[in-house]
Order: C-alpha cells, then structure tokens, then sequence
C-alpha cells in the first residue's frame, strides 16, 4: 500500500518520538479501534495468520492456534459474544475477530511449555505488524471472559486464553463514540534510558 493511502499513517505521531533509529514500522505500528465493519478477505485473514505462522517459538513448538470468525457469521456471534462490553462498543465494526490461544504443554511430550505465551506474543506482534503494512488495524484485547473460552473455542485442557484479536479496515477517529474518540491516537513510551541497563537493573 502507497504510504498516503494509508488511514493508519494518517494518524498523529507527535507523542511518537523516535529514540534510536530502528525502522519506522515498530514506531509506526498502532491499535486503532475505529474500523468500517467492512469484512475482511479469507484471503487477508490467511495473510495476516501466516505472518504469525513465521515466529518464532521455543522448540519451535509453535504452540499459537488462530480461530477466527468474519462477521454475520453464527462464529462471529460466539467470539464476539466473548468480548467485554467495553470492547463490543468498537470491536462490533472489527472485519474479523481472531482468538489467539497457545498450547499450554509440548505436543511431542506433553510436558510443559512454559514460554508458550512468550512465543503467542510473537505472532500476535507478526500478525500485527502485517496488518500495519496491509493498511489494515489490528488491536489485541485482554478484555473478554476467559472463563467462557474453553467451551465457545473448543479448548482442551492443553490450551490456555492469550487475546482476541480484533483486525479491520481502518476509518475515521470521528466514527467513535465520544468517550473513545480521543483516545485514538498513537500512544507515547517510556525513554530507553528507563528501559535498557548494563548487566543489571538499578536499585530502587
Ligand atoms: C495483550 C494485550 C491486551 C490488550 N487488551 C486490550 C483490551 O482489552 N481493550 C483495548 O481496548 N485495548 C487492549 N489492548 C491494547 C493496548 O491498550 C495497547 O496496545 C497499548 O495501549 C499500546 O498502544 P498501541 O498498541 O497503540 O501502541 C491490549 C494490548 C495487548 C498487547
């Protein structure tokens, strides 16, 4: 996509102050909620779960699973009913909704994986750095009933609830209701100098 036709770039960057010169996609990459309600292609969809595909994992055990749903389907009905009502308000416009739950133990010996949310995060952050460069908005959400996963997924024991994604079209920040309005707007970070330290953190 042509860098000016992208509503995502469109966006203001102030609070975005680069500290070291990495790429422009990192800084670049945001989570927008307002978004057209347009569905996306399974086309897109399977792009956008192939970035994922690629990281990296501990064994290269590739413990992530992508179920998703498109909209005015009887599947987007169980992951969006997931959500909390918070996220509804604006995840009602997603074009596709992706549960992203990670196997819990190794599949080759059952024994426990502990890095398996370290590795779904990894493909959380490929999916959305693909949809960034597809013009597309991608917005994890940790705000939805858990509980009720297992039985509206189809989980097994072996699987634990990382995020429900929320992938689409981008639109207007106007679109929003009012409280959300303004806070759609890329966010700022904390300095490096607060988050990189030789050898050792410093004390309190
Ligand atoms: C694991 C995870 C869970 C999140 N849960 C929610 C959520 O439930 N609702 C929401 O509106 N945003 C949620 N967010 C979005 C974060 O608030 C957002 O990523 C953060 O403020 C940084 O902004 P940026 O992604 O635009 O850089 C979540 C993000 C992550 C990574």
């Amino acid at each position: 996509m042509n860098d000016k036709d992208n509503l995502l770039l469109s966006a203001d960057f102030s609070q975005r102050t680069p500290g070291a010169p990495a790429h422009d996609q990192f800084r670049q990459r945001w989570s927008p909620r307002s978004m057209t309600g347009q569905a996306l292609s399974l086309q897109d969809l399977e792009t956008l779960c192939e970035a994922g595909r690629w990281s990296p994992s501990c064994f290269n055990s590739q413990p992530w699973r992508f179920i998703y749903a498109l909209p005015n389907t009887p599947e987007w009905d169980r992951i969006f009913g997931l959500l909390m009502d918070v996220n509804q308000l604006w995840a009602a416009k997603a074009g596709a909704l992706v549960a992203l739950v990670s196997r819990t133990r190794f599949e080759a010996n059952d024994a426990p994986a502990a890095t398996h949310s370290f590795d779904a995060g990894s493909a959380w952050m490929s999916m959305a750095l693909q949809a960034q460069h597809m013009g597309l908005a991608a917005h994890a959400m940790w705000g939805f009933h858990h509980d009720q996963a297992p039985q509206v997924l189809g989980l097994s024991d072996a699987f634990a609830t990382q995020a429900i994604i929320a992938l689409g079209h981008p639109a207007s920040a106007d679109d929003l209701p009012e409280p959300l309005r303004e806070r759609e707007v890329p966010s700022p970070r904390k300095p490096l100098s607060e988050l990189m330290f030789p050898g050792a953190l410093p004390r309190a």
